[in-house]
């Protein structure tokens, strides 16, 4: 694997295998985890040559958020992406990512707004305009992003319809620990109590799903029976749950539509995030 990490260097070899081959992409922030890994393993699956990018992107940290103590970790990161199979790792400086002056942002309106966007404000603003201008920098591909944040998948999905990107948008569901904690690079934070207290987000959500599948449609009795679920455990303080759209991330208010429950909690240091499909009984796709 070559570590490339000036933007026209990286540019000019896509380039050359898009000549005769498709290119995919994983977008990443480092700090690698199996949830990382298994984008990576997908993309170098599907494509002929796979690219996985480090940025840790100041734009899409709000003030007084962990910026600074982000885990940082080149070399492990680097070994992991090696043995995922990719060929090129893409780690520009801060400067070759934005230069003096810089004034441009992608907003990516309504579905910018609930959830993650009121409560980390600017948030999607500074991911839109970092993946597109990766975008930019990788030239047409497959990318790959994790449904564990949906929000965001949801973001990016639009803002390349909208601003006609050459770059096919794929989804790959939540990798998780044997416990059902979502792996994130933020797990690093968590005492051995809290980490052992966090499963209980996910929980949270299979538990309204449960509620869900034996036929109990109202979205307030869904929303109570996730936030029961966090109250027993009192390391965690939810900042949201949230019952919405999959398309449109408006809160659904009837009884029996299929919608993506989703939870931000504080849990010590952290702040984790979470999601589930919740499909009315009738709705569920058959076993075969
Ligand atoms: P980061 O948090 O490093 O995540 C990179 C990609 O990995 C994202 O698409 C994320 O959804 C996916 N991912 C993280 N944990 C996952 C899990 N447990 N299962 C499946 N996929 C998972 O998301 C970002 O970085 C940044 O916002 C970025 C898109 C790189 C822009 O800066």
């Amino acid at each position: 694997m070559e570590t490339i990490r000036e933007p026209a260097e990286l540019r000019l070899i896509l380039d050359r295998v898009r000549a005769t081959g498709i290119v995919g992409f994983v977008p990443t922030m480092g700090a690698l985890h199996a949830g990382h890994e298994t984008l990576c393993r997908k993309s170098v699956a599907e494509n002929d040559v796979s690219a996985a990018s480090i940025f840790v992107n100041p734009l899409q940290f709000g003030l007084g958020e962990d910026y600074q103590r982000y885990p940082r970790d080149l070399a492990a990161d680097q070994r992991l992406l090696q043995e995922s199979g990719v060929d090129f790792l893409f780690a520009p400086d801060a400067a070759a990512v934005y230069p003096p002056g810089f004034q441009t942002r992608v907003i990516v309106g309504e579905l910018s707004r609930p959830l993650e966007g009121a409560a980390r404000p600017g948030h999607f603003e500074g991911v839109a305009t970092i993946v597109l201008k990766l975008f930019e920098m990788v030239g047409p591909c497959r990318a790959y992003f994790g449904e564990k944040d949906f929000q965001q998948l949801q973001v990016i999905r639009r803002m390349v319809l909208d601003l006609n990107v050459p770059v096919e948008v794929r989804g790959v569901p939540t990798v998780r620990e044997a416990d059902g904690l979502a792996m994130s690079s933020r797990n690093r934070y968590l005492t051995t109590e809290e980490r052992t207290a966090a499963p209980a987000i996910y929980q949270a959500l299979l538990a309204a799903r449960s509620l869900a599948e034996r036929g109990v449609l109202d979205p307030d009795a869904l929303l109570q029976e996730a936030h029961r679920r966090l109250e027993a455990s009192p390391l965690i303080k939810p900042e949201y749950v949230a019952l919405v759209d999959p398309d449109t991330l408006r809160p659904v208010v009837q009884p029996g539509r299929s919608a993506i429950m989703a939870i931000a909690a504080r849990v010590g240091a952290a702040r984790l995030i979470d999601n589930i499909m919740i499909r009315p009984p009738d709705s569920r796709p058959s076993a075969d």
